[in-house]
């Protein structure tokens, strides 16, 4: 565990014990949640009382209740306002997996250990959804579904998984997910990352010579990377003229990774045959967007992988337990490099 962190989480707390000597200890680490989006706010506070009966919940933005007891925020897209408010925050767990709307800005105080989700459900949802994008990109369905709205009965030639490149860039902990399960559909893996990682089946790629070399082979190209200075507008002009011709892309990563007027000169020029696209700069997309009725992109609105409130919970008090035994959490965000 980092200095730091061990400076900061001072506990010595068994939550299966709670005599009445320790009832003031217990509310002296409460917790504040704050979900801007809103929609499941109430579902993490049911299962965060249940599952820690003996502390205090507060929810942002209600009136604040001994602000200075809340030691945990759990947290999506706050205002830096409730870092002002409780000051005595001890650990920030994020409610979801990026963690880019917390670093903006240096909104949450230096010295606060911000904690990322990593929640089985939010792989498998990750693994879905490439899995599906990915395969309908490879049985060609993108085709047959215009095929369709023309009556047109046009079976193409079969295509064989073995033949089909993929590139991922990132192979953090949903790049990997993805990685193996399209590994064990047969497809050629390939991945990209920032430091060098050895992953069984996946051809992987690292540094700027490793990124030319994967892009070159990606007749797919999926962005699972974090959003950081270093990779902000990465998916443009200059990267989509280094695939294959006619390659697909798929961002389910976040919006400002992919500049949108390449994108769409790509796909008018046939450098890219098809893009799916989960994530945009400006979310909601604004109705006025040529994306949302291009017949060669794919939108959902940011889906690929959502919190799942229940089992989001479950991991941020394992990781409670894990702070208040001395040990470090799973998904301590390194700062410096921006996840
Ligand atoms: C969703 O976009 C997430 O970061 O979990």
């Amino acid at each position: 565990m980092t200095r730091l962190l061990e400076q900061q989480v001072r506990f010595n707390y068994s939550p299966k014990l709670v005599p009445d000597t320790e009832k003031r200890k217990v509310r002296n680490m409460s917790f504040i949640i704050c979900d801007t989006s809103g929609v499941s706010q109430q579902l993490y506070l049911d299962r965060l009382k249940a599952l820690m009966p003996e502390r205090e919940v507060q929810i942002w933005p209600e009136e604040p209740n001994q602000p200075e007891t809340v030691k945990y925020a759990l947290v999506w897209k706050p205002p830096a306002q409730l870092f002002e408010t409780y000051k005595n925050i001890k650990a920030v767990f994020n409610l979801g997996a990026g963690v880019d709307a917390l670093l903006e800005d240096q909104m949450v105080p230096e010295h606060l250990p911000i904690i990322r989700l990593i929640d089985p459900l939010l792989d498998r949802g990750m693994i879905e959804y490439v899995t599906w994008a990915v395969l309908r990109y490879h049985r060609l369905l993108h085709l047959y579904e215009g095929f369709q709205t023309q009556k047109q009965w046009t079976p193409l030639a079969a295509t064989d998984a073995r033949k089909t490149r993929v590139g991922i860039l990132g192979l953090g902990q949903l790049g990997q997910g993805c990685a193996d399960m399209l590994c064990r559909l047969n497809l050629q893996v390939m991945g990209w990352s920032r430091s060098p990682k050895d992953i069984a089946g996946v051809a992987t790629y690292h540094g700027e010579t490793g990124l030319n070399e994967m892009l070159a082979q990606s007749d797919i190209l999926v962005c699972l990377l974090p959003l950081t200075s270093q990779t902000c507008g990465m998916l443009n002009a200059d990267l989509y003229a280094k695939l294959p011709k006619g390659a697909k892309v798929i961002n389910v990563a976040r919006g400002p990774h992919l500049i949108v007027e390449d994108t769409l000169a790509a796909l008018e020029s046939g450098q890219l045959e098809h893009v799916t696209l989960d994530v945009f700069p400006t979310e909601p997309l604004t109705a006025d967007s040529p994306l949302w009725h291009h017949p060669k992109v794919t939108v959902t609105p940011h889906i690929a992988s959502q919190t799942v409130p229940d089992s989001a919970i479950e991991t941020i008090v394992a990781n409670v337990q894990r702070l208040e035994a001395g040990k470090e959490p799973q998904g301590l965000v390194q700062r410096d490099h921006g996840y």
